[in-house]
């Protein structure tokens, strides 16, 4: 059905103007206390075999909404209730600004592929704070995805993370340092060791302030060098950081300028999740994003040492209820191989 409306009707439409719509629907529902519990009873996962614990938050599922949906934090209920077992809100800002010009959004419908340039378009970091600051109506886990002001220099940019973590560690469920999208210059080369050990170290001491101490991520690209990884991965247990999440979107294809998503990212994506798996063991928490489509990629990334997956472009091709779907198919999966809890399947194959 949703595969008709989608070839029929919303391809056809500005692939931005679609997302705004679904992002103003999806507030709308987070203020109709009534509908949104009766979404969440119907389509969030209720499982016990589903739960799974990451440094110490509880999530009902495995499958979380990737960053770059939510950008406000305008409607992370109205998401869960719709099956995701959480939702990491952002690219946040300090400081507000509008992103790229437009058109900075397009679809690759044949390769079930999205190119995005948004260059981190948000309200900033105080707007969203407010919005965090509401009550909510249905548990929904809320990571918080901190990113770079464009127009501060890399010299300010510690600071510029600072004050983000400022206003919003205390809010968030978890915090991530995003240091891969392509679409800010200069964001990934935060990468390197060098500039990414006082980053993670000032933010971290942020984090670990609040009242519930809270975990810290960092978010890499699919197109580091795999000395790079390992590199990160190092620093990362050096410092304590709780995880990693692999991976942003690649500048590696010959489309618009941008960052793709979806399908064909979906081969490194597994391949960086495997070398940090070699690499770390489960002493950091593992969170695999990249090219997942359906119940069996989800499973791979499990298998492949993933406490947690993400996806965004799946959900764009696969419809309103994508996650929920895979999260039941989840459930009969484990059935079938006698396992008691999610928790037996994480890292089988690594
Ligand atoms: C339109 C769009 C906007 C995105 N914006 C962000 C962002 O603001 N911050 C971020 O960390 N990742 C962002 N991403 C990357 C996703 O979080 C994810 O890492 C990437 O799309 C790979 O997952 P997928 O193949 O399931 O989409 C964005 C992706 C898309 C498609």
């Amino acid at each position: 059905m949703y595969r008709l409306v989608f070839s029929q009707v919303l391809r056809r439409f500005d692939a931005e103007a679609v997302h705004r719509l679904t992002v103003s629907a999806l507030a709308l529902l987070a203020r109709l206390p009534l509908l949104k519990r009766l979404l969440h009873r119907a389509f969030a996962p209720h499982d016990p075999a589903l739960r799974v614990s990451a440094f110490g938050v509880h999530f009902p599922g495995p499958l979380g909404l990737a960053a770059g949906f939510d950008k406000d934090a305008a409607c992370a209920e109205g998401i869960a209730a719709l099956g995701f077992g959480h939702v990491e809100v952002g690219t946040i800002t300090a400081h507000a600004q509008p992103g790229n010009p437009r058109p900075r959004l397009f679809r690759l419908v044949r390769e079930h592929a999205v190119i995005n340039r948004m260059g981190f378009n948000n309200a900033g970091a105080a707007a969203a704070a407010r919005r965090l600051r509401r009550t909510r109506g249905v548990p929904v886990v809320v990571g918080v995805n901190i990113g770079k002001t464009k127009v501060v220099p890399e010299s300010g940019a510690v600071a510029d993370y600072v004050a983000s973590a400022r206003r919003l560690a205390p809010l968030a469920d978890y915090l991530v340092v995003n240091v891969s999208s392509p679409n800010t210059p200069g964001l990934r080369d935060l990468q390197a060791v060098s500039l990414l050990r006082p980053l993670l170290t000032a933010v971290k001491e942020v984090a670990d302030g609040t009242p519930r101490r809270t975990p810290l991520l960092v978010k890499i690209a699919p197109d580091l060098a795999d000395e790079d990884v390992d590199a990160v991965a190092d620093l990362a247990l050096e410092l304590g950081i709780d995880g990693i999440i692999a991976t942003n979107t690649t500048i590696r294809h010959g489309g618009e300028t941008g960052g793709l998503s979806g399908r064909p990212l979906k081969a490194r994506s597994l391949e960086v999740l495997r070398r940090l798996r070699a690499k770390v063991g489960d002493r950091l928490t593992l969170v695999s994003v990249g090219g997942v489509e359906d119940v069996d990629d989800v499973w791979e990334r499990l298998l492949a040492g993933a406490t947690l997956v993400q996806g965004y472009t799946g959900w764009i091709y696969g419809g309103p209820l994508w996650a929920s779907h895979i999260h039941r198919s989840l459930s009969r999966r484990l059935r079938r191989h006698g396992m008691k809890s999610i928790t037996e399947a994480i890292g089988r194959t690594a």
